[in-house]
């Protein structure tokens, strides 16, 4: 099925299965399961890689220093964190935050909580690889693509802006008001 159709009913729903989810190994050491954060009528649908230790902490995504970086690139477009849903790839924290696993992000496929957004930002590999299996965020990023009728755009992720500022900061900064043009 399309990854937008799904038999939910809201957003607190899926947040409530989410937290109580055993369908991966990454369930036996979260301390909190992170479903993700904004409105459910959100266009923006913001997807990162997986919760890290202070999201493991907290519940909620992006709450660290890459979250600190994303609300400074949005707050541009201007959109607030209510504009956007973020969520993340899969909704326990790996290990020691390695990648998370085939099947682990298999498992986590049915939990993409809002129905009808009309620009999906991938922020990692796995996030950008449901819709293009084929595609490389080292070549596609900041283009363009479009999936079943909505806006895929793949992005660095804020991280790799943290740890190489002046490059990745610089096209993360232009890259980042594109989807306006879509809203
Ligand atoms: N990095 C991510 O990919 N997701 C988070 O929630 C936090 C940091």
């Amino acid at each position: 099925p399309n990854a937008f159709t799904n038999h939910w009913n809201s957003i607190d729903e899926i947040a409530t299965i989410i937290r109580s989810c055993t369908s991966c190994i990454l369930h036996a050491e979260r301390k909190h399961a992170v479903p993700g954060k904004g409105s459910a009528n959100a266009r923006i649908l913001i997807i990162g890689e997986g919760p890290g230790s202070n999201e493991n902490q907290q519940g909620l995504p992006f709450v660290g220093s890459s979250g600190k970086l994303l609300d400074e690139l949005f707050a541009q477009i201007p959109l607030a964190r209510e504009d956007v849903f973020i969520t993340n790839v899969v909704k326990c924290r790996p290990p020691a935050n390695r990648d998370p696993l085939p099947d682990e992000v298999k498992a986590c496929h049915p939990y993409l909580a809002i129905k009808d957004p009309t620009v999906v930002v991938t922020l990692d590999r796995n996030s950008f690889a449901r819709f293009y299996p084929e595609g490389k965020n080292s070549k596609d990023h900041g283009k363009i693509l479009q999936w079943q009728g909505r806006v895929i755009y793949p992005l660095y992720h804020p991280a790799a802006g943290l740890r190489n500022p002046a490059l990745i900061k610089r096209s993360l900064r232009e890259h980042v008001l594109r989807p306006r043009e879509f809203l």
